[in-house]
């Protein structure tokens, strides 16, 4: 395992984050442990995943884990709770469910048009001060509104977001997955260039999620596959099923080949060439599979083989 920093956070952080959005058993937690995966990503909305961490990180060292947990997503019936009265709910409920006294890593689950980040910037400096995070920012918030909140910090003299967790990959999410509209943010695009070019500048940490695309790009499906999209489920399907994101998947069955690994470390090892401060989260109800995705680390790509992968030349 590689391990990286995060500005406010004094403890390493695994380059591989288990994702606990679909959280059942906590075999894939022990597995990820002893592939030396130390951080973990669940949300206030994922329901009794907070819950069941909880339990399993009863009576374990916390010095040695990082948990990072979101919250202010909206719900049907009120659509917008990204507000400090949410948040301060939010995190309350969080460590209750967590049974931890400080979460790692919170993040905004969302962001809003009528959010004003100067306020939730103030709210999430008083809770660090209370003692209640360690460090915070905003996962689907897009790298101008992460400015916006770091230079009222820095006017304040505030503690800045260091974190952010957007979705990015080498698969294009062309929709959001789960249909919501303008909800969810991806680093993936030829038009998100300038997105990207700010998390190298600012070294922000990226926490990227569903970083093999729903298992799009996890070896489970290939792109010979006649019936491949249907392998997909509804939110894999809307979020990356395009003919660019199968040729990505072609071509990266030919490197993995070559290379001698397999899919889903050839698609993380991507992410992990980017020449950012980049971290994958990925899900599995396989505990199995998380040591294999881990050797994601040892894959080593050129600049050519990276750009080809990702369809921006014909050759490598
Ligand atoms: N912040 C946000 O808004 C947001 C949004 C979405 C997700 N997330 C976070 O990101 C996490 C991961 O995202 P995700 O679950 O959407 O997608 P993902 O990690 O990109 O893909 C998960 C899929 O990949 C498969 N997979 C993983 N490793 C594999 C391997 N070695 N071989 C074959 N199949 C493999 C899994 O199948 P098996 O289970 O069969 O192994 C599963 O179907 C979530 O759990 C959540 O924590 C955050």
């Amino acid at each position: 395992m590689k391990y990286g920093t995060i500005s406010g956070l004094d403890k390493p952080v695994s380059r591989l984050v288990l994702g606990c959005a679909d959280l059942k058993d906590t075999a894939v937690l022990d597995a990820a442990v002893d592939a030396g995966v130390n951080a973990f990503d669940t949300a206030h909305v994922y329901g009794g995943s907070e819950e069941l961490l909880g339990r399993w990180l009863k009576g374990r060292d916390l010095d040695k884990l990082v948990i990072e947990t979101k919250g202010c997503h909206p719900t049907p019936l009120r659509p917008d709770r990204v507000t400090p009265a949410c948040l301060v709910k939010d995190v309350e409920t969080s460590l209750r469910r967590l049974g931890v006294e400080c979460i790692d890593l919170f993040l905004l689950h969302r962001d809003s048009h009528h959010a004003q980040a100067g306020e939730l910037v103030e709210t999430l400096n008083d809770l660090k001060k209370q003692g209640k995070l360690r460090a915070f920012g905003g996962s689907n918030w897009t790298a101008e509104r992460i400015q916006e909140a770091n230079d009222y910090a820095a006017a304040h003299d505030l503690e800045p977001f260091t974190v952010s967790s957007p979705h990015f990959g080498l698969a294009c999410q062309i929709r959001d997955p789960w249909g919501g509209g303008a909800g969810c943010v991806t680093l993936t695009g030829a038009d998100r260039e300038g997105e990207r070019a700010w998390y190298r500048e600012s070294g922000t940490a990226v926490l990227a999620f569903s970083s093999l695309a729903r298992g799009m790009l996890s070896g489970k499906i290939s792109a010979a596959d006649p019936k491949r999209a249907d392998k997909l489920d509804a939110a894999g399907r809307r979020g990356y099923d395009c003919p660019e994101n199968w040729e990505r998947l072609r071509r990266a069955e030919v490197l993995a080949k070559e290379k001698g690994c397999t899919v889903a470390q050839l698609s993380l090892a991507w992410l992990f060439h980017q020449d950012m401060n980049a971290y994958a989260i990925f899900s599995t109800g396989n505990p199995a599979r998380i040591a294999a995705n881990c050797g994601a680390l040892e894959v080593a790509l050129t600049r050519e083989e990276c750009r080809w992968l990702n369809l921006e030349a014909d050759g490598r």
